[in-house]
């Protein structure tokens, strides 16, 4: 019943550790931050951007929802990511996705859940326009976890595809955009696309910019 007192125990034990290796740490994490990375992962409890990268405080500016979904809707994603690209600049966004997604499963399922069934909704699309390569798969594990890959595949192109990551493009080469997936089967991050400011993208979703 008390498990949460762990927690803020090993908080003031981190802190002791923090200031007993440089006593000016906190100093200079009040100064500001300047990370290099954007970070778009899935909300599992499993897959903590920091601990899986090896990544410091103040590396990752981080967004994190159920199936690392990017979407031209959601406010509070788009925030993150108008405020990453252009006002931080972060240099590269990572979308990680992972091995056994209980999102991505409940996408392949048919049992209605709640709100969560209109967020993946946008994941069953993905499988109506992958139906012929995913329904080849018989191993149903496979299945799953090659959904979770096409998912990550699927979000950099969302990524690609707003005036935001678009408008730093105009101006430079930055930011590269990788889909990654984590195998929590064994812990390797895998590097699964990339997508720079000359890639392919369908000339439909590409906004012209005057210069400012
Ligand atoms: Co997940």
């Amino acid at each position: 019943m008390d498990r949460y007192k762990a927690l803020l125990r090993n908080n003031r034990a981190w802190v002791q550790g923090k200031l007993r290796m440089d006593d000016q740490y906190f100093k200079r994490q009040v100064a500001g931050q300047h990370p290099p990375f954007l970070w778009i992962g899935c909300a599992d409890s499993r897959v903590g951007p920091e601990e899986i990268t090896g990544a410091k405080a103040g590396d990752l500016f981080v967004h994190r929802n159920i199936a690392n979904i990017v979407t031209h809707s959601d406010l509070n994603l788009m925030s993150v990511l108008e405020y990453g690209v252009l006002t931080l600049r972060v240099d590269h966004i990572v979308v990680c996705g992972h091995t056994a997604c209980g999102g991505v499963q409940a996408a392949l399922g048919h049992r209605k859940l709640g709100i969560i069934d209109k967020w993946i909704r946008t994941i069953k699309d993905i499988y109506h326009d992958h139906r012929e390569e995913l329904e080849g798969i018989e191993d149903e594990n496979e299945r799953w976890n090659r959904l979770v890959e096409v998912n990550v595949r699927e979000q950099v192109m969302n990524l690609a595809k707003t005036s935001f990551v678009q408008r730093r493009w105009h101006d430079g080469d930055f930011p590269v955009l990788h889909g990654w997936v984590y195998h929590v089967e064994d812990g390797r991050l895998e590097d699964v696309t990339r997508h720079a400011k000359d890639d392919p993208l369908d000339p439909i979703y590409r906004y012209e910019f005057d210069d400012e």
